[in-house]
């Protein structure tokens, strides 16, 4: 829509009420939508708002021991203690299915030197291909539980599942996604990476996933900056 013909529905909002409260105008510097109506962008500017994110690069094993590792963005950490991280599932995929008959996954840092194996374990193969020989790694077996280690990401949780939350929309209806939530039971951390026992973030190399089909960052100590809390 045009600023012409954006303005007789600005006039209508001038003053008018939404729920009880008054309807903020559009202003010609601000793109507004609902998402509900579409973005009326080339692309869909969501996920590179809410970004850079941290990528749940996780492993898990199909019933009959197949391994199976792919990377999932829609992902976090929730919780202290006991530690929780959860990753979604956009429809129902391969490891949504291993980790609800496991109740077991491994979560990989991915770093800028795994950055194209992550890449090559995200692709869509049935279940009964290993993407740790499909993206060329290596694995290590883990303490805890079955799923394996990538070997060359420094710093691993193994995870049991503590919760799978299928998503709603405010109005109720279920959406073809699910949150997994997982108590992080083991870690490891590789020692060159906790100089004076402190973890070093930025040494890692973790990358992150920003918007469009392709962008990613990665971050190093030029990133960094400290800034207490307020007591
Ligand atoms: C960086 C990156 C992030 C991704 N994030 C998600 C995500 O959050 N949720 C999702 O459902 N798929 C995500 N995908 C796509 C899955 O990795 C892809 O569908 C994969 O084939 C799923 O593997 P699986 O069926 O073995 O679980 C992402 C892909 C990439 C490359």
């Amino acid at each position: 829509m045009n600023a012409a013909q954006d303005r007789p529905r600005q006039a209508a909002h001038r003053g008018a009420q939404h729920g009880g409260y008054p309807v903020s105008p559009t202003t010609p510097n601000t793109h507004f939508y609902e998402p509900r109506l579409g973005h009326g962008l080339p692309h869909d500017p969501f996920n590179a708002i809410v970004g850079p994110r941290p990528i749940g690069w996780i492993s898990s094993c199909a019933p009959d021991g197949t391994a199976n590792l792919a990377p999932y963005s829609f992902f976090n950490a929730f919780n202290y203690t006991p530690p929780i991280i959860g990753f979604a599932s956009i429809e129902a995929k391969d490891t949504l299915r291993n980790v609800r008959a496991s109740g077991e996954f491994v979560w990989n840092l991915a770093t800028r030197p795994l950055a194209e194996a992550m890449n090559a374990s995200s692709a869509s193969v049935p279940p009964e291909v290993d993407e740790f020989a499909l993206a060329g790694l290596d694995r290590l077996p883990s303490r805890l539980v079955r799923p394996p280690r990538v070997a060359r990401s420094p710093v691993h949780f193994e995870c049991r599942v503590s919760q799978i939350v299928q998503l709603q929309s405010a109005q109720g209806v279920a959406v073809d996604t699910w949150l997994v939530l997982g108590e992080v039971v083991a870690v490891h951390i590789d020692r060159a990476l906790l100089p004076g026992g402190v973890y070093d973030t930025a040494a890692a190399q973790p990358i992150l996933r920003g918007g469009g089909a392709a962008d990613y960052f990665s971050i190093g100590k030029e990133q960094l900056f400290r800034m207490k809390r307020p007591r």
